[in-house]
């Protein structure tokens, strides 16, 4: 029977990833595995409504405006079609906002697609009438949300989540992101991300393109081994409190991504002068005081400062004094690991 007018909704956190995601192969499989942390400010709530299939195919409203990303949903739902028939019996209207600033230098496609997900999950389990346990539910929203984006299959859980096949994680998948729930040290519980936004402008390499650029890329081999070896060292030291190590492969990892986007054909600079400061100012700030503070950075010139709740004063002192000068505007945003998506 027609189920119409039937209306779902979803928060869903964005994610930083700390051992990155970068290159792909077809179906939106990642080339290695990569692991995360939700965040917890920075989300995307989004209602999906079903409507007659009469009506046009697709209405999506971001923010209450019409936006650009519906292309980019419909073609979605054409693909997810093929494996979920009811998608081409109804028509949808999508309504979708951010919790966070629309330029603050936050990758808004893991919550976007991670939002829709759950939502597109939800409706086929009302559907289908298949009601699956919670793992299955949140793994079917993983997948799902993958196809969207890659790193949006990590954002569906709270906490820690890893993304790929590795030798590190017994019954690890391409196809969808994990917790990652026992052995990790309290510590990295009480992990705080201050985005320090250096540059607002859009991205001058889109995230699918900087996928492909792997797909020859002299270092690949390398890079595929360097990430496996990343992410068991990661888990390893995260079951104890050693938080320099763990500062010291993250940013390895960070800065790996850039050294690979700068030796790929064509070859892209995302660092902006400003990002080399702040990466110095940092490690002089760690090096002085001997405070657990390090960053991570994505395709972009923002950079994530990666800190201890219990050192937030100290911190965003230093982020006032010293690095308030680099940033686009002063402007930063005051996020931290989170938990999770929630049905709203
Ligand atoms: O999910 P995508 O295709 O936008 O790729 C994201 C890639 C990075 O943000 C650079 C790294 C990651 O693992 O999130």
């Amino acid at each position: 029977k027609k189920m119409s007018n039937l209306q779902v909704s979803w928060a869903c956190p964005s994610n930083i990833a700390l051992v990155k995601y970068w290159g792909k192969r077809p179906q939106q499989l990642p080339m290695n595995p990569s692991l995360s942390f939700s965040l917890k400010k920075s989300q995307t709530r989004t209602s999906v409504q079903l409507l007659p299939i009469s009506q046009p195919r697709l209405t999506f409203l971001f923010e209450g405006e019409p936006s650009p990303f519906a292309a980019r949903i419909e073609k979605y739902l054409d693909t997810l079609s093929i494996e979920i028939p009811w998608i081409n019996d109804y028509s949808f209207r999508i309504e979708s906002e951010n919790t966070f600033p629309h330029s603050a230098g936050i990758a808004s496609s893991a919550s976007a697609f991670g939002a829709l997900a759950l939502c597109l999950a939800e409706l086929d389990q009302r559907l289908t009438g298949a009601e699956k346990e919670p793992e299955q539910f949140i793994q079917t929203a993983s997948r799902l949300a993958r196809l969207g984006s890659g790193s949006a299959s990590r954002s569906v859980y709270p906490g820690f989540a890893w993304w790929g096949k590795s030798a590190a994680l017994r019954g690890s998948t391409d196809c969808y992101a994990l917790p990652v729930s026992t052995n990790i040290h309290d510590c990295y519980f009480r992990l705080c991300d201050a985005v320090l936004l250096v540059d607002s402008a859009k991205k001058k390499v889109s995230s699918s393109s900087g996928h492909e650029l792997m797909n020859n890329h002299p270092f690949r081999d390398a890079r595929i081994q360097q990430a496996n070896n990343n992410i068991e060292s990661l888990l390893r030291v995260m079951q104890t409190d050693d938080r320099l190590r763990f500062l010291e492969i993250v940013e390895s990892e960070a800065l790996s991504l850039h050294a690979l986007m700068m030796s790929s054909t064509p070859s892209f600079v995302l660092l902006k002068p400003e990002s080399l400061h702040i990466i110095e100012k940092i490690r002089s700030f760690r090096e002085e005081t001997g405070l657990p503070v390090g960053f991570t950075i994505d395709a972009g010139p923002n950079i994530h400062l990666l800190y201890w709740d219990e050192h937030r004063n100290a911190v965003h002192t230093f982020i006032q004094n010293k690095l308030l000068t680099f940033l686009e505007d002063g402007k930063w945003l005051d996020d931290r690991i989170g938990m999770g998506p929630v049905k709203v």
